[in-house]
Parts: C-alpha cells; sequence; structure tokens
C-alpha cells in the first residue's frame, strides 16, 4: 500500500513508460474515448466497485481509465499469468495525475509470469475490497467469476472437495486458496455473490461457462455475454488474432513463415483470423475441424482440411483455436518435426496436453527464453534423427508460452484499434448492468444491435470510411429504420 493504494506489480518505476504508451493508445481507442466524452459529467458508473479480471495491457489501461472517469471505482487483476504489460500495470496504479511516490491511481494486482499461487492470490485481491464487497464484475475467461461461484458454493456446503489425481494443477491450487477461506468461515464469497449486480464477459470461453452456470439455474447474478457482439467477436477474435498470433510467433521464434507448413486447429472466429494471419506470411495453412460448416468454410477459403494425424509429419508450426481441450496430445507432439514450433492461442491452455508432454519418459525442458522452451524427446522416437550419434537427444519441439495463449504471452496481445471495439461494448454492457440491474433476471444477456451498430460507426468513421445513407423508400423495402438497426438478429455477418 502507497499513498492509500494496494498494489501488486512488477515495477512502479516502469509507470512513466506506461503512460506515454496509454497516451498514443487513447488515440488509437476511439470507442473508448467517445464513451467518456458521451458521459462526462452524467458519471452512470458512480458508486459502482467494479472488480476486473482481465489482461493487463496498454489497451486494457484505456479501458479501466474509462471505467474511472465514468464513476467507476476498480480493482483490477490480469486474467492469464503471461499477459501483464508490467509498465501498464505500474502506470494504472499511479495513475495520470499521481507520482510514484504518491501513486493516485487504481489497485492492481498483476505481473508478466506469475506463478499459479500467486496469479489466484491476485484475483482474491482484486475481490477483496475494503468494507463493501465489489458490486460488478468484468471478467474474461470467467476465474473471476467461478472463484466467487465456487466460494459460494463450498461456503454453502461448509467443505471444499479434496483434488483427486485428475485434478488439473490450475484447479489444485484454486481448491487450496477457497480451503483457506472457507476454513475461516467469514461467509466472504456468499456475501461477494450477493453484493454484485452483474458480470460482463469478454471471451468465447467465459461465455460457455456462464451458460452452463445458467443452465444448471446457478448463475448468482445477471450476465452480459460482450463475446457476441458482433463488433467483438468478428473483430477482436478475427482481426485482432490476424495481427497478433503472427506478432506472438516472431517474437518468440523470428523462424521465417512464408513457405512452411501451418496448421490451424479450429476455423471459428479465431481460427479464420489465425489462418489469414500465417498465409499473408506465405505459409501453406491446413486446417483442422470437427464442425463440417466451418470446414467447408476453410475448404472455400482455400484451405486444405486434414486430421491432425495425417500432418504431423509435415507441420512446421502447429496453433490450436479451438477452446476446447486436448486438442494436441503429446502423442501428437512426438510425432513432429524436429524443431516444430507448437502454440495456443485458445483461452485455456488445456488444448495442448502440457501435462503429458512433461510426464514424457526421457523429456528435457530447455529454456530458450521466458515463455519459448525447447521440449527434447529422448533418441530413438519418430521425427528428426538425433543431433549426433553419441547424445541421446531426439528430436525436439519447441512451446510458445507454456501452452498458454501466445499472442499474449509472447507478444502484447490485440492492438489498441481493434480492442477499442470490444471494450466500448465492455463499458456499454457495465454501465447497463449497473444502472438497469433490478430488470435484468439471473441469466445470460446479449446487448442490442443498435449498440452494436453505434460501436462500429464511430470506429468506421475513425478510419475515415463513408457510411451510404438509405433512403424512407429503401428502408421501407427492406423493412428497416432508416438509422438502424439493419440487420434482424439471425443475421450472422
Ligand atoms: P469459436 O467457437 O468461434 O471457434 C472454435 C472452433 O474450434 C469451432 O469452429 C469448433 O468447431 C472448433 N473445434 C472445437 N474442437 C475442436 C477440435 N478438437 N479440433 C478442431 N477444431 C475444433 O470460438 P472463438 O471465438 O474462435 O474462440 C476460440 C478460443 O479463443 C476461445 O477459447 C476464446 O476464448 C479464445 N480467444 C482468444 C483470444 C486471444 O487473444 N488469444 C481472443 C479471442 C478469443
Amino acid at each position: 500500500t502507497r499513498n492509500g493504494i494496494e498494489f501488486a506489480v512488477a515495477d512502479l518505476e516502469a509507470a512513466e513508460f506506461g503512460r506515454k504508451e496509454i497516451r498514443l493508445a487513447e488515440h488509437e481507442m476511439p470507442g473508448l474515448m467517445a464513451l467518456r466524452r458521451e458521459y462526462a459529467e452524467v458519471y452512470p458508473l458512480r458508486g459502482a466497485r467494479v472488480s476486473g479480471s482481465l489482461h493487463m495491457t496498454v489497451q486494457t489501461a484505456v479501458l479501466i481509465e474509462t471505467l474511472v472517469a465514468l464513476g467507476a471505482e476498480v480493482r483490477w487483476a490480469s486474467c492469464n499469468i503471461f499477459s501483464t504489460q508490467d509498465h501498464a500495470a505500474a502506470a494504472i496504479v499511479v495513475g495520470p495525475h499521481g507520482t510514484i511516490e504518491e501513486p493516485k491511481g487504481v489497485p492492481v494486482f498483476a505481473w508478466k509470469g506469475e506463478s499459479l499461487e500467486e496469479y489466484w492470490w491476485c484475483t482474491e485481491r482484486m475481490l477483496t475490497w475494503d468494507g463493501e464487497g465489489p458490486n460488478m464484475i468484468l471478467d474474461d475467461g470467467g476465474d473471476a467469476t467461478m472463484l466467487v461461484h465456487k466460494g459460494t458454493e463450498f461456503e454453502k456446503a461448509g467443505v471444499v472437495p479434496s483434488p483427486d489425481e485428475d485434478t488439473s494443477d490450475e484447479f489444485r491450487v484454486f481448491l487450496q486458496l477457497l480451503s483457506a477461506s472457507v476454513e475461516a468461515d467469514t461467509g466472504k464469497w456468499t456475501k461477494i455473490g450477493e453484493g454484485v449486480r452483474g458480470v460482463t464477459e469478454e471471451t468465447t470461453t467465459g461465455v460457455l461457462r456462464l451458460y452452463q452456470l445458467a443452465a444448471a439455474g446457478e448463475l448468482l447474478f445477471p450476465a452480459i455475454n460482450v463475446n457476441d457482439a458482433v463488433t467483438k467477436s468478428k473483430f477482436d477474435n478475427r482481426y485482432g488474432i490476424r495481427h497478433s498470433l503472427i506478432d506472438g510467433i516472431n517474437r518468440g521464434t523470428d523462424v521465417l513463415i512464408g513457405g512452411k507448413v501451418a496448421v490451424v486447429c479450429g476455423y471459428g472466429d479465431v481460427g479464420k483470423g489465425a489462418a489469414e494471419s500465417l498465409r499473408g506470411q506465405g505459409a501453406r495453412v491446413i486446417v483442422t475441424e470437427i464442425d463440417p460448416i466451418c470446414a467447408l468454410q476453410a475448404a472455400m477459403d482455400g484451405y486444405q482440411v486434414k486430421k491432425l494425424e495425417n500432418v504431423l509429419p509435415e507441420a512446421d508450426i502447429i496453433i490450436t483455436t479451438t477452446g476446447n481441450k486436448d486438442v494436441v496430445l503429446v502423442e501428437h507432439m512426438a510425432r513432429m518435426k524436429h524443431q516444430a514450433i507448437l502454440g495456443n492461442i485458445g483461452h485455456f491452455d488445456n488444448e495442448l496436453d502440457m501435462a503429458g508432454l512433461q510426464r514424457y519418459p526421457g523429456i528435457r525442458r530447455i529454456n530458450i527464453k521466458p515463455q519459448v522452451d525447447e521440449w527434447v524427446f529422448p533418441a530413438g522416437g519418430p521425427g528428426a534423427a538425433p543431433r549426433d550419434e553419441h547424445s541421446s537427444d531426439g528430436k525436439s519441439i519447441i512451446v510458445l508460452s507454456e501452452g498458454r495463449l501466445l499472442n499474449l504471452g509472447n507478444a502484447t496481445g490485440h492492438p489498441s484499434f481493434v480492442m477499442s471495439n470490444s471494450f466500448s461494448n465492455q463499458v456499454i454492457a457495465q454501465v447497463e448492468l449497473f444502472t438497469k440491474y433490478e430488470e435484468y433476471d439471473k441469466e445470460v444477456f446479449r446487448l442490442p444491435k443498435k449498440l452494436d451498430e453505434k460501436v462500429a460507426k464511430i470506429h468506421l468513421d475513425a478510419l475515415g470510411g463513408e457510411l451510404t445513407k438509405l433512403t424512407k423508400e429503401q428502408a421501407e423495402y427492406i423493412d428497416v429504420d432508416v438509422e438502424g438497426p439493419f440487420k434482424t438478429d439471425h443475421y450472422r455477418y
């Protein structure tokens, strides 16, 4: 704590650099800046205590300061152990008007390279306010929401289940943290769950978790699915990835992508951006899919569609984008080419069988630099021959960010302009739920299309795009209002 502000960041000295980058980002985030202007002096979030769990980047810094400009009090943690940009975290603690000695910003608990224990500690600190708890959650991937829900569930039951051998490391650490707080018997999570008016969720994986909770009748508060705003998933997930995937691969490895065979697992929004990104560099891209519709889209877009098993001997780069688990198993890794690159850009690291890789008999890990590891298989397995005949080493593969989302682990995630779309929806959703929570049941909602169109318009204007205006007659003919919305809800874009 300094000047009354609690924080846990890598280095407050980095605040000045962070502030410079935030200033540049503000210009690239016209949606957020327009919302600041629109709500200046209205302060729709006055009284809001927002607990946020979302990659602590420069772009997120502009989001946080927008929430503050709208009147909110905020506490923040990152939703991933590798994604924090330490200079952005420092600048947010110091604030635009503070100094390192006298910070005046927002409590942040995040640094690049947290352990799992530290990660959950940060998440808990972010949810722990002096006095009253948070009344809003802003989530990315659903970890903060899960902590409140599981905490409430275990407090009601009076016990935390013990981990068994199938429990992942991450969940084991999570259960340890909850054991301590449930034993303390303060009813902490139940109180937080009761005090929260709603959550706004950023990503596909978090949204899936919310729909599961709602279907089971277990959702403790209403939720807005921000991901499925068109101006979020059809832009951030796609064009954001198109930018940040190769950024991560390049910063991690600097291997020439052109001419190589790159496999993209999954051809949803993220997969489409990933494939385009790699093709843009001249890679020969192959797609794997389980859904015939997305598979056919990939084929029509000119990619080969194959099963992973059948492309392992030729793949130079394999990227998972599915949001599913166990997509690349250790058996697959053992069959990859020497020094092939493996990375995941979906939300959780369980897309890759990292646990299986660590347990592989005779495997050796060589850390090349932060977030880049070479995993050396023992000689004799499939793949390339050993480096020399006296060595017990076989071929190796290069794994980025330990299987966690590599665009944020190896690079700096999506650029500001596309995040301005996503975060404008976040801010609108926060205002909506904070001010009108009584009108919402404990279910998952989406923002109205009109607001989506508004977010798009702001960004189109910033790019100098000219929008054609409907005549009254044309509008009647296609049965829409001259001012929109221009599409039905089932339109797919
Ligand atoms: P999506 O649902 O549009 O796409 C996922 C695709 O994977 C689907 O088409 C599905 O049929 C396919 N799939 C599922 N299991 C598969 C398997 N075993 N093999 C091959 N394909 C399989 O989801 P979206 O929006 O593309 O998101 C994907 C993941 O990326 C999510 O975890 C999401 O949270 C995350 N995400 C990450 C971002 C980042 O910056 N790294 C940005 C946005 C989303």
